[in-house]
């Protein structure tokens, strides 16, 4: 079998005869052929692989001081914030992390929404994406439990509890998950193994995320397919030093808030330890839960709102299908752009009501906030895709590009 790489030094070539994978780096990620007219949208999938990193490394060293045990665990994330070389700096960029993580792939995943990313011939890719996202939803929340403080523990029970509202067989899954009758001393283990196990698979999932991607190559900002080589340049420097840069802001955000406010995400009562004998007067997930939760509380049967619930995530599943255009773009979608900000601003809306109480006025809105989710899937977006008039589309990327820099020019 023939390789690529012209390396000319000896050991690199010795490898690489072997185990093709300067080859393959080569092909990938140096030479990768990208669109042209990728725009700074592009730039948060690659920022959140490296923050899925700096979760992994910090989680990795916290892991090495906490202790899964009911009895200690509140105390022995103090001693890492307190006594642990650098362990405040690890604790809070892992915290703040969680949150960022949620920020960025937020942006990723409505970046593809706008730009209709998820349509053929990238379903699978999207739908890998719904798979992740839904791991790091289970990551965050057991994450989340591990701390032992109030918001943790009861946070732990409403959201197991949820699942005693599946007819028969609820109140033993429950006891299940728990690992005994109540969230105790077994809960806090297992969340521990799975909280430790899950990124592990998120990584896996994620390398099949970027092959599925590397099959049919990034969508792009006009949504119109690759035609000609002249679409495309090389990833390496154009796109990395784009990325570079791009994570460089990132960083600056992300740090701000490590070392001037690092707290700013979380919730007081966390820094009470876990009292199942003592209820908190609101019990709140973190924000980036918030919009599905308003869900959940919208619907007055406990079962229905469970299935709304889940219905809430698990439709962007079929989203592929239910979007009618054969138009990818927003850009040239004049009804589905004013749509899909109209969605953005409801998501938006749903995650304020999520942490208002569930009553008054609160509560119808939270309704109307939820039909009109539903509303957007099921009916605006298989309708707008047959009735709407697109604008005519670039003949290429290419010539698009080119217009632009003359444009430039002039
Ligand atoms: C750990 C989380 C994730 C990582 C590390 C990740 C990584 C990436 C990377 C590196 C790219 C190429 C660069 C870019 O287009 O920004 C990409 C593209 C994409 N991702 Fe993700 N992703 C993640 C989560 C998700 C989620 C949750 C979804 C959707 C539910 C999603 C959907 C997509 C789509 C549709 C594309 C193709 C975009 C295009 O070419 O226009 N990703 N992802």
């Amino acid at each position: 079998m023939k390789h690529s790489t012209k390396s000319s030094n000896r050991l690199v070539q010795w490898i690489d005869d072997r185990l093709p994978i300067f080859s393959y780096a080569e092909a990938n990620v140096i030479a990768y052929p990208t669109p042209k007219n990728l725009n700074y949208w592009w730039n948060f999938g690659s920022i959140a692989g490296i923050i899925l990193v700096i979760m992994l490394v910090t989680g990795i060293f916290l892991a090495m001081n906490y202790q899964p045990n009911a009895d200690v665990a509140f105390a022995s994330v103090e001693r890492i914030v307190r006594d642990v070389n650098y362990g405040w700096l690890l604790r809070y960029l892992h915290m703040n992390g969680a949150s960022m993580f949620f920020i960025i792939v937020y942006i990723h995943m409505f970046r593809g929404m706008y730009f209709g990313s998820y349509k053929a011939p990238r379903e699978i890719l999207w739908m890998v994406g719904v798979v992740i996202y839904l791991a790091m939803m289970a990551t965050a929340f057991m994450g989340y439990v591990l701390p032992w403080g109030q918001m943790s523990f009861w946070g732990a029970t409403v959201i197991t509890n949820l699942f005693s509202a599946i007819p028969v067989i609820g109140d033993y899954i429950v006891v299940w998950i728990w690992g005994g009758f109540s969230v105790d001393m077994p809960t806090i283990n297992r969340f521990f193994v799975w909280h430790y196990l899950l990124p592990m698979i998120l990584v896996m999932l994620v390398v099949v995320h970027l092959w599925a991607l590397h099959v049919h190559k990034s969508n792009n900002p006009l949504g119109i397919d690759i035609k000609t080589p002249q679409d495309l340049m090389p990833f390496h420097p154009f796109y990395t030093i784009k990325d570079l840069f791009g994570l460089g802001i990132f960083m600056i955000f992300f740090l701000f808030f490590v070392f001037f406010y690092p707290n700013f995400f979380g919730e007081p009562d966390n820094y009470i330890p876990a009292n199942p004998m003592v209820t908190p007067p609101h019990i709140l997930p973190e924000w980036y839960f918030l919009p599905f939760y308003a869900i959940l509380r919208a619907v007055p049967d406990k079962l229905g709102g469970v299935i709304a619930m889940f219905a809430g995530v698990l439709i962007l599943f079929v989203l592929p299908w239910l979007d009618t255009s054969k138009v990818r773009s927003a850009a040239f979608r004049p009804i589905f752009k004013q749509l899909f900000w109209i969605f953005v601003a409801d998501c938006l809306f749903l995650g304020w009501l999520g942490a208002r109480p569930a009553e008054g006025i609160y509560l119808v809105l939270s309704r109307l906030a939820t039909g009109y989710y539903f509303f957007h899937f099921m009916v605006l977006l298989p309708l707008v895709g047959k009735l709407e008039k697109p604008k005519p589309l670039p003949s290429s990327i290419f010539e698009e590009v080119s217009k632009n820099c003359r444009t430039k020019e002039d």
